[in-house]
């Protein structure tokens, strides 16, 4: 089989990034259209890769026939209108998260795959692919932790964008918890409780910490902090019946200077999730070529995290409630 032809909708960080290693590091696919409602961003990515046009829009993008499949990595709220036009012309698409913010959104797109009858969604919850998070999972597997008991997960980034909210923080990044968390041990969330401090210093809530039950009767504690200031630091730990396991902090290099003993923080997600991004796409372009399903997170996995990121905003707006995620 010849490479894939890939589209990439949306041409700004992740888009970049999604093409860049599609085009040099994933074997078997070759971005072929590109497009932004910003047509300079577009075209500065199509001058970067190998043989991509620019194409007007994200619908044309879909519509060209010069795609076999799509990458969505536009705004957020664009997501669920692209991945609908990518599955009524039978095109297999990978969504960055969130699938869609809201559960309705979500509930179309799980609804319009199965009517079309068989597996086109896969949802960029990346970490399923990092190899500590691999590890971690494989820890648990194994038994010796014994039962989960807690999850203790900590995301924390450097400053948050312009215009970020209270809810963004839930639906943008909460939600990776959201579904890693479950992915994890195995059972999804049914309950979240939402808290954060008075002061609010960064003009939203933040860091949020919210926590949850999983179905089989584990307790899940989720800080999100965007403004953290020190550096990108993404941190899980399971204390188990018979044992506890983390992620170690993946600085590869100490330096001693000055009479201290120190190692760096990455900046922002891409250097600490630059292998997840490159196997995510590896596995999705391998199960494309071959026909296997999809080892993504699919559309009901992107429905799930967007239900329990609905609860955690309505506990948020309950002050603190807990409430029960919807079933999916
Ligand atoms: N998996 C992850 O770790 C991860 C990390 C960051 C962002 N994301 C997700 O990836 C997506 C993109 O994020 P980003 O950080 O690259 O943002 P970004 O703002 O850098 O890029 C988004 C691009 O999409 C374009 N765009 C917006 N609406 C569009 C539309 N309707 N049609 C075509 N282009 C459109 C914008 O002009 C911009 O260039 C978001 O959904 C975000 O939540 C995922």
């Amino acid at each position: 089989v010849s490479a894939l032809r890939i589209g990439v909708i949306g041409a700004g960080i992740m888009g970049t990034d999604h093409a860049e290693l599609l085009d040099g590091s994933v074997s078997g696919a070759i971005v072929t259209a590109v497009a932004d409602v910003d047509p300079a961003r577009a075209a500065d990515l199509a001058a970067r890769l190998e043989s991509a046009q620019v194409l007007a829009s994200g619908e044309d993008v879909i519509r060209s026939g010069a795609c076999d499949a799509v990458v969505i990595a536009s705004h957020d709220t664009s997501h669920a209108a692209f991945t609908l036009a990518a599955i009524d012309a039978g095109l297999p698409v990978l969504c960055e998260k969130p699938l869609a913010p809201t559960a309705a959104e979500c509930r179309a797109i799980v609804a319009a795959e199965r009517a079309a009858g068989r597996r086109l969604v896969s949802v960029g919850f990346m970490r399923r692919f990092d190899p500590a998070y691999v590890a971690l999972k494989a820890e648990l597997s194994s038994g010796r932790l014994g039962d989960p008991l807690l999850v203790v997960a900590q995301s924390r980034g450097v400053t948050s964008g312009p215009g970020a909210t209270s809810e963004f923080s839930i639906t943008g990044s909460a939600i990776h918890e959201f579904d890693v968390v479950p992915w994890l041990v195995d059972s999804e969330l049914v309950e979240v409780r939402w808290t954060a401090p008075e002061r609010q210093p960064h003009g939203l809530a933040d860091p949020q910490v919210m926590l949850g039950r999983t179905a089989a009767g584990g307790l899940v504690t989720m800080e999100t902090y965007l403004n953290a200031r020190y550096g990108y630091d993404i941190r899980c730990e399971i204390l188990g019946s018979a044992g506890a396991a983390a992620l170690r902090d993946p600085a590869t290099v100490v330096s001693a200077t000055a009479l201290t003993r120190s190692t760096g923080y990455p900046a922002d997600w891409r250097p600490r999730f630059r292998e997840a991004y490159r196997l995510e796409l590896q596995a999705w372009i391998d199960a494309l070529r071959s026909g296997d399903d999809s080892p993504l997170a699919d559309a009901v996995d992107g429905l799930r995290a967007t239900l329990v990121a609905e609860a955690a905003i309505a506990s948020m707006r309950a002050d603190g409630a807990p409430v029960a995620v919807e079933p999916v």
